[in-house]
């Protein structure tokens, strides 16, 4: 078994969100994903939104245009995101629950309960040469319709954990850490890639990042906020590194090593 490298995926929304709070074009989400980039980002993530909140149409394809390491474009499974996503073709797409009165995506997809009209987006876009994602809870039923789909890659939400952390919960954080140390390696023996985030901080990065089974993390509203006190350059190094020092923790108990594939 060897260990797989741990991928920072850098989500720009909050920089648009900032911009629309005026309009215009300052901040600019792509001058944002050049800096995160040349700070040793992996990858972008940009959540195009039904109601366009915050990235829009021209800054997806803007990104996809102008950054040189791959664009994961987070969306909906609607025709509508599809039809986008098909023309942008961008390195990775990500499926998400979307409910428009949500302020983020509060919960994994459900995956088990729409198999059918997620096995035929998944294919469409596979179709399009892009590797397909899907957000989910870190439970068996989930994961298995992940592979029932044919996707080659679940996201785990982390959002639960992250809460728990938060809120001083420590018996409900070691039980969302538990299920989704359980879920990472169900999905690695499955066959799929294991990609986690949402909510992430310096402290829970550095904790996932010691489940050799993930592969890759996407991170926005932590580092965003952060960049307004550190840069966005600081702040992504300084997630950078503590991704690095959780990789560093494998083979010590309580972590496992990813599956050569
Ligand atoms: N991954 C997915 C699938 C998401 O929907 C989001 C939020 O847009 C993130 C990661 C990043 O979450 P956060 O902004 O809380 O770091």
């Amino acid at each position: 078994m060897a260990v797989l490298p741990i991928r920072l995926g850098v989500n720009i929304d909050h920089v648009a969100t900032v911009r629309n709070a005026r309009g215009g074009r300052h901040p600019d989400p792509v001058k944002a994903a050049e800096i995160a980039i040349a700070a040793g980002a992996d990858g972008i993530t940009a959540h195009l939104r039904e109601d366009r909140r915050h990235i829009l149409d021209a800054d997806v394809t803007r990104l996809k245009d102008r950054i040189g390491k791959p664009l994961n474009l987070e969306m909906a499974a609607t025709a509508e995101m599809v039809e986008i996503a098909r023309k942008l073709k961008p390195h990775a797409a990500c499926i998400v629950p979307e409910r428009r009165q949500e302020r983020t995506t509060e919960g994994g997809l459900d995956a088990a309960g729409q198999r059918e009209a997620l096995r035929a987006v998944v294919g469409e876009l596979a179709d399009a040469g892009i590797r397909v994602s899907l957000f989910i809870a870190a439970e068996p039923t989930q994961i298995e319709a992940a592979v029932s789909i044919g996707a080659p890659v679940i996201e785990i939400h982390t959002g639960a954990w992250c809460d728990a952390i938060a809120a001083g919960e420590t018996a409900a954080a070691t039980a969302e850490f538990d299920r989704i140390a359980r879920g990472a390696g169900l999905a690695n023996r499955a066959g799929l890639a294991v990609h986690a985030g949402h909510g992430l901080d310096f402290v829970t990065a550095e904790k996932i990042a010691s489940l050799g089974e993930v592969v890759e993390l996407n991170i926005g509203h932590f580092l965003i906020g952060e960049a307004i006190f550190a840069g966005l350059g600081a702040a992504v190094r300084l997630m950078r590194s503590a991704m690095d020092r959780g990789r560093a923790q494998l083979g010590a108990p309580g972590t496992a090593r990813s599956r050569m594939r």
